[in-house]
């Protein structure tokens, strides 16, 4: 049995279903009061009953409370978490469910007997991060490397679907112009969410990924000024855009995205995906894929 954290949300959603569609039988973990019912409703997030229509057995818990966390882990055999607190607030912040929630539940997973858990990380994650949330990554891999647990950690680049359809999406559908942070012309490590559900589906039964940290992005990077060219050809117009500089406010989108978009534009990104995509047999997805997909 597989316990997904996380299914609730985008990535998770995803992962727990395909999973299910291979055959594989699914725990997911649900809150009690989840935003997921709201959100999902405008495509944000998974409903507990999509994923319950799909064959998923639920059990409630949460990342801030340990001894539930144990039962979650009753009988499982590996757990994968996409959890994270980016979109929800409140009491759920980067230190109670990014560090010390998946913290609890990589202890969880071994005092249950769990062999294996494939955590989502992000790449550039480091203890020493400035940002909160890269810190908080940074030090759940060491705790995980360090749990007895065999281990697989994604890290992915920056997600296409959430990235690209929140600072390009959300002007479009308002009419209003895209805003970048200036120059807007470094290199992107976008990837597709769709990869990096493939690469925890994959890791789940390949030995390769045991003990691994895998870098995940597209076939090449990309600048925004690229991705918002590139969607304006798919839509057939030319897409307006206003910069800013780093630190200024970005309308239309919430505030916790500002600050990661002038992170973004500090520096050059770039993932060799050759070796990886032969490895695990998964073909990265170009920014004209998922923008045609996305945007088409
Ligand atoms: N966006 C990017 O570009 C990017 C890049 C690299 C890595 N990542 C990582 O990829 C992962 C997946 O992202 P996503 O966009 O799919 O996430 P998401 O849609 O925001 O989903 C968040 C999930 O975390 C759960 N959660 C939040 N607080 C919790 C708590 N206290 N206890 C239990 N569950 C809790 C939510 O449950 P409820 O529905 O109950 O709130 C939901 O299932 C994250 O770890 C993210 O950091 C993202």
């Amino acid at each position: 049995m597989i316990l997904v954290v996380g299914a609730t949300g985008l990535l998770g959603g995803m992962i727990a279903k395909q999973l299910l569609a291979n055959g594989q039988a699914v725990r997911v973990l649900v809150r009690e009061n989840s935003p997921s019912a709201a959100l999902a409703e405008q495509g944000m997030a998974t409903s507990v009953e999509s994923l319950v229509e799909a064959g998923a057995q639920t059990v409630v818990g949460d990342l801030k409370d340990r001894e539930s966390l144990e039962r979650a882990c009753e009988g499982i055999e590996t757990v994968i978490t996409t959890a994270n607190a980016f979109i929800r607030g409140g009491a759920d912040t980067f230190e109670s469910v990014d560090l010390d929630g998946t913290k609890n539940l990589i202890d969880a997973a071994v005092s249950r007997g769990a062999r294996h858990l494939i955590y989502t990380s992000a790449a550039g994650s480091d203890p020493d991060h400035p940002h909160p949330l890269f810190r908080a990554k940074g030090r759940c891999e060491v705790h995980l490397e360090s749990s007895g647990l065999e281990y697989t950690i994604l890290q992915p680049g920056v997600f296409m679907e959430i990235w690209i359809g929140a600072i390009v999406g959300i002007p479009l559908k308002s009419e209003q112009p895209v805003t970048l942070v200036e120059p807007g012309s470094r290199q992107q490590a976008f990837v597709s969410m769709a990869d990096v559900a493939a690469y925890a589906v994959a890791s789940v039964d390949d030995p390769n990924a045991l003990n691994q940290k895998i870098l995940i992005a597209g076939p090449e990077s990309y600048s925004w000024i690229q991705a918002v060219e590139n969607v304006g050809r798919v839509i057939g117009r030319e897409i307006p855009v206003d910069f800013i500089a780093p630190g200024d406010p970005v309308p239309l989108v919430p505030e916790a995205v500002g600050p990661l978009l002038a992170a973004l534009e500090m520096e050059d990104s770039f993932i060799e995906m050759g070796d990886t995509s032969a490895r695990y047999g998964i073909e990265p997805t170009s920014l004209d894929t998922f923008a045609a997909r996305f945007f088409g």
